[in-house]
């Protein structure tokens, strides 16, 4: 359900305007969550993209943070506690679980999608099957649309 709305939102040709009204869907359709966005891959670091929740880390590096991790391995990370990352990088207090996954285009990570919750183990096997759906229909829309970063 939620995968059929994203699709229908990636056929608006505007990046910005496409991904910042994913984040305003998942944060409203999804419950106990505390933040979702994106971060953008630009340069060497990554960099906060549309989002909804409280304001958050403009900039990471790729060696740092569970969006760090993800850009390094290319794949998915639930974090089942953040309090049990040591290389969490909290930009909201409140957050308790986190889940990261990368999209993909031409076997390289160009950019993530992020979420929070506030509450331990807010993510499980459907959320994150949701979210891999959601990246690859974001990394076809980038094709499609002749997005760039
Ligand atoms: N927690 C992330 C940073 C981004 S915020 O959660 C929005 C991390 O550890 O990389």
């Amino acid at each position: 359900m939620i995968n059929e709305q994203i699709k229908a939102m990636l056929e608006e040709r505007d990046m910005i305007a496409s991904l910042a009204n994913i984040s305003a869907l998942l944060y409203d359709q999804y419950d106990r969550l505390n933040w979702a966005g994106f971060y953008f891959v630009r340069g060497n670091e990554l960099v906060l993209g549309p989002f909804q929740g409280k304001v958050a880390c403009m900039h990471i590096p790729f060696d740092k943070g569970v969006c760090g991790l993800t850009y390094r391995t290319k794949a998915s990370q639930v974090i089942h506690d953040v309090h049990e990352i040591e290389d969490h990088i909290a930009c909201d207090s409140a957050s308790r679980s986190e889940l990261c996954v990368p999209v993909i285009v031409n076997d390289t990570c160009i950019m993530e999608i992020d979420i929070d919750s506030p509450f331990v183990g807010r993510f499980d096997e459907t959320f994150e099957q949701e979210m891999l759906q959601a990246a690859k229909d974001i990394a076809s829309a980038y094709l499609q649309h002749h997005w760039s970063l």
